[in-house]
């Protein structure tokens, strides 16, 4: 055929096709010829007839002439209103994987109902044929997930992929809008927002900012505060000496204008921190290896500000980078950190950007709020930076000399002197070592241990003097994973609890203003409900610059921070219900429990609470926290409609 020819037979042909309704109503549409620059996916750009690379898409050792070619996470949505009936496909990582680690998973939904589910794909499994029917359907979405390790390598091809269509044609659309719950701004009537319990050592440094919420200018007092500590009746601030071992019931009063409040707070000298757990700022994810003497001032200033601190988040936190890295660091640009790593006494020497620590300290204590410090047990950091290793006795002490409050202790380069990783004695090693000198200090140290979850360290964090362990790594790197980092902490709830908390991360990238950011909106009221629910650290790890209105309703719920807080320390346990319903049910001290209604799934989907799984019976009332609304009495359950990663979130009294 010549090729004036072929091209005379594809016009006819398209003039047939556009000028007959009847003929244009059916025929096939291939996924590609949809608008793609719909697609969110995890890296690069999906490709026509291409795999991500822009190499052939091959699946299993076949080549296939058309298709998409995608990166998990990868989304795209529909809308089909009626028109098509069958969707075909097939699917698998793309052979340019051939020799990595990738592993994905393919969905299909159709109005909110999963149609199709691949289970985990690697590198050279056959191709799979995906066979949908949509009749009737009027809206679809395309995912590709992680199959639990990570969306590293996952390349994805939705190969010879095409919709049967007999009506309206299938249009990609934008993906649903998220509607952002309106959750109530704080009353400017004072609210006390401290926990009810708090842990200190006899004889040790009093500091502790009354967090409350309401109008300025407020006063505050306190009945029974032991003797030794004093309260500045202007701005709620409590400094002096810790008293003598023993419980001390205090109650605090705060009034202005508008109104006044009251709540005890017990005092428990003693052996035990970290009663609830900690809250706070940490600059890691914000600035990285930026941070600055400065930008640490700005952040104790703006967390008063912005009513983070009214609302219980009390350490301000210095990560890594503040030390000196090596004169010759190759990877270390800025001059102003590099340097000596220790002085002649073998003091730990802070670079350029820190010019005075205690001057610091002071700046951070002066708002009431707690300074947070960071170090390694390596020789460097994680970032490459001077480490404790060999110095752990005196930089302990240099810390609690400076006025540190809290010391985050990061495995990293620990790993060239562990002589194994899997051995539990060397992973305890240096925790045992610092654990024990932090104890001797005439300091409180809150002991932040943080080596990724290693040798199930929620078995023996708290035995080696740690306050918190991190359970996971770091959630920059795996964030479409949170949730099932939050049903993999509740499994081991039995490990939470006042005095050694698990601790799954940061938040970070949250609020609206910067787009697109790692959460949306849905996923940032899940990450604080299920954190919350988990009994496990609040930290805000990311730049202060970005917090916004929506993120501030986000952290600063005073009833949903109430179920973090809460003085029993009962993490939640998880109520799996299907694929994508998963309860997260918590224990309260008063009796209540708090129940997070989450939705794994791509899809709004309805989900029911019921009495029999939270352990309950009998009459319930029930208030939405994000809210905080009441939603009155239900009998044997309680139902809501649940967004994309969403929550739904409430708390239930027993009718009496
Ligand atoms: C590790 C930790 C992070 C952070 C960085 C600093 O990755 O897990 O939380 O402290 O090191 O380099």
């Amino acid at each position: 055929m010549n090729k004036h020819f072929t091209s005379s037979i594809a016009f006819v042909l398209f003039a047939v096709l556009t000028a007959s309704p009847s003929l244009r109503a059916g025929g096939i549409v291939p996924l590609g010829s949809l608008d793609l620059s719909k697609i969110k996916q995890g890296w690069g750009a999906p490709k026509i007839d291409k795999s991500v690379m822009d190499g052939p898409l091959t699946i299993g050792g076949k080549t296939f002439a058309c298709g998409v070619g995608t990166h998990a996470e990868s989304r795209l949505y529909i809308k089909l209103d009626g028109g098509s009936s069958r969707f075909t496909a097939k699917i698998g990582v793309d052979d340019n994987r051939k020799d990595f680690p990738a592993s994905v998973e393919f969905r299909v939904y159709a109005d909110g109902r999963m149609l199709y589910k691949s289970g985990p794909m690697k590198p050279g499994d056959e191709a799979k044929a995906v066979d949908v029917d949509l009749r009737g359907a009027k809206n679809m979405l395309l995912f590709v997930g992680s199959a639990g390790n990570g969306v590293d390598h996952d390349h994805a091809d939705w190969a010879d992929a095409q919709f049967t269509v007999a009506g309206a044609k299938p249009q990609a659309v934008a993906p649903p809008a998220e509607v952002l719950i309106l959750t109530p701004q704080p009353s400017p009537q004072p609210r006390i927002n401290s926990p009810a319990v708090y842990g200190c050592r006899p004889g040790n440094p009093f500091i502790y900012r009354i967090p409350t919420s309401g109008k300025r200018p407020m006063t505050f007092a306190a009945d029974n505060l032991p003797a030794g500590l004093n309260l500045d009746a202007k701005n709620g601030i409590i400094t002096g000496v810790n008293p003598p071992r023993g419980e001390y019931v205090v109650t605090f009063r705060a009034a202005n204008d508008l109104g006044s409040c009251e709540k005890k707070f017990k005092i428990v000298s003693g052996d035990r921190l970290a009663l609830t757990p900690p809250m706070g700022w940490n600059d890691w994810y914000g600035y990285f290896d930026g941070v600055t003497d400065r930008l640490m001032r700005e952040a104790a200033d703006k967390l008063v500000e912005s009513g983070l601190a009214d609302a219980g988040y009390q350490y301000v936190g210095i990560d890594d980078c503040w030390m000196n890295a090596p004169a010759d660091s190759q990877h270390v640009k800025d001059p102003l950190r590099r340097g000596p790593l220790r002085d002649a006494d073998g003091n730990i020497m802070p670079n350029k950007h820190f010019p005075d620590m205690k001057a610091l300290t002071d700046y951070i204590h002066a708002h009431g709020l707690k300074a947070a410090i960071y170090t390694s047990p390596g020789p460097m950091t994680c970032a490459g930076y001077g480490g404790s290793y060999q110095h752990e006795e005196r930089d302990a002490r240099q810390f609690a000399d400076w006025g540190f409050d809290l010391l985050k202790y990061d495995w990293c380069h620990y790993s060239k002197i562990a002589k194994s990783e899997t051995d539990l004695d060397e992973l305890k090693k240096p925790y045992i070592l610092m654990g024990n000198i932090l104890k001797k200090q005439k300091r409180d140290i809150v002991f932040n241990i943080c080596q990724y979850g290693m040798g199930n360290v929620w078995e023996w964090g708290a035995e080696v003097g740690g306050h918190s362990w991190r359970t996971s790594g770091d959630l920059i790197h795996e964030p479409e994973r949170f949730i099932d980092i939050a049903i993999k902490n509740a499994a081991i709830a039995k490990y939470n609890g006042p005095g050694g908390w698990n601790d799954p991360d940061f938040f970070l990238h949250m609020g609206i203003k910067e787009e697109p950011g790692l959460f949306t909106p849905n996923e940032q009221y899940t990450l604080v409900s299920l954190w919350s629910l988990l009994a496990v650290p609040l930290v805000y790890g990311d730049g202060l610059h970005k917090i916004d209105d929506f993120l501030l309703s986000v952290l600063c719920n005073s009833e949903v921070i109430e179920i973090d807080q809460d003085p029993l320390g009962k993490c939640a346990r998880t109520v799996l219900l299907g694929e994508e319903a998963v309860l997260f049910v918590k224990d309260m001290e008063d009796g209540s429990k708090a129940v997070g209604l989450c939705n794994r799934g791509e899809m709004e989907i309805e989900i029911a609470a019921k009495w029999s799984d939270l352990g309950l019976a009998g009459k319930q009332r029930v208030r939405d926290l994000w809210r905080q609304k009441d939603l009155g009495e239900f009998s044997d359950s309680f139902t809501a409609k649940v967004g994309r990663h969403g929550t739904f979130l409430i708390r239930l009294w027993p009718v009496k």
